[in-house]
């Protein structure tokens, strides 16, 4: 594995390989045991979108395993001033030992990976959330005890979090069912990718439909990073897509519910649901940290 770009590049080994050794890591790190595995490397971070979880712990994930991390806010940088992604990559090669990036367009991270010569991670774009959803599996298997074989349902906008969840799950041999509002399902190739996987996959226009005995249920905001324009028109179409107490009734009793955040209580999930699973949503975001440490060791260690 030479970048991590999008799932659809990893294999099921590579998920799980990956999976392993965040576990690992997460026991390491608890234990107080040191693992100084990216000993004087740096981790450029550049983003050209806002970020919480993503910036911080890739910065701490830098620190606990003995490197750097810098913050590149486009803000401030030339690429945000119309410098080629193209020259950003070959002159951020000659500094740093990885990249990761937050952008719009998946094309960008493609081309930073084409025309660097260090490893690119992606931190989130249009198209996929990748280190989001390594994070997720890990939950689920922490708490599940597998992943084999459980049924997900994502709820909502057939967006970045729809696309990697749908990619990772079916890879790892899960069932996906997808509900979203006609207009806003996830895109054509996503969709050419799960038609593979049979009826281990289906698309509904009817949230109860797609929670039907799940054991784990996802949603994420209607109104993405950028969308910001769209907030009332979206409002409306997804009106019918709340993730709430009712809708829970269809899944199974132990169903968990997991959402990236930040969440958007009272639109695609009520304030008593998330609280409900309050234990589960903030493991997720605490696996941010461990899983992207486990995709930094495997691309920048020795
Ligand atoms: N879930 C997630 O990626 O959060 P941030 O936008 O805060 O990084
Ligand atoms: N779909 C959301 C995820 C945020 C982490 C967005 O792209 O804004």
């Amino acid at each position: 594995m030479k970048h991590f770009l999008k799932l659809l590049d990893c294999s099921k080994e590579e998920i799980i390989g990956l999976l392993d050794l965040a576990d690992q890591l997460k026991q390491e790190q608890k234990a107080g045991i040191t693992h100084h595995m990216l000993k004087g490397k740096t981790l450029g971070m550049i983003f050209e979108k806002s970020s919480t979880r993503t910036r911080v712990s890739f910065e701490v994930g830098m620190y606990q395993l003995g490197g750097h991390a810098l913050f590149i806010s486009s803000k401030d940088a030339q690429i945000g001033r119309g410098e080629p992604t193209e020259d950003t990559a070959r002159v951020l090669s000659r500094f740093v030992d990885g990249i990761m990036i937050r952008t719009f367009a998946q094309e960008e991270v493609e081309k930073l990976a084409q025309y660097g010569s260090v490893p690119v991670i992606n931190g989130l774009t249009d198209f996929c959330h990748p280190c989001q959803v390594m994070a997720d599996l890990q939950t689920i298997r922490e708490k599940k005890g597998k992943l084999e074989g459980l049924h997900l349902a994502y709820i909502g906008d057939g967006n970045n979090m729809a696309h990697s969840l749908i990619v990772g799950c079916l890879k790892v041999g899960m069932c996906v069912s997808v509900a979203c509002p006609k207009g806003y399902e996830p895109n054509k190739e996503i969709l050419a990718f799960a038609e593979c996987y049979g009826d281990t996959f289906t698309l509904t226009e009817d949230p109860s439909e797609a929670v039907k005995n799940a054991d784990v249920v996802v949603t994420d905001a209607w109104a993405s990073m950028g969308q910001e324009e769209e907030h009332q028109i979206r409002m409306k179409a997804f009106a019918h897509f709340q993730v709430n107490e009712t809708l829970m009734q269809q899944a199974k009793p132990d169903c968990m519910v997991l959402h990236c955040l930040p969440a958007y209580r009272g639109e695609e999930i009520t304030a008593e649901l998330l609280e409900a699973h309050a234990d589960e949503i903030f493991e997720e975001a605490e696996n941010r940290l461990h899983a992207q440490k486990a995709i930094l060791v495997k691309l920048m260690g020795a």
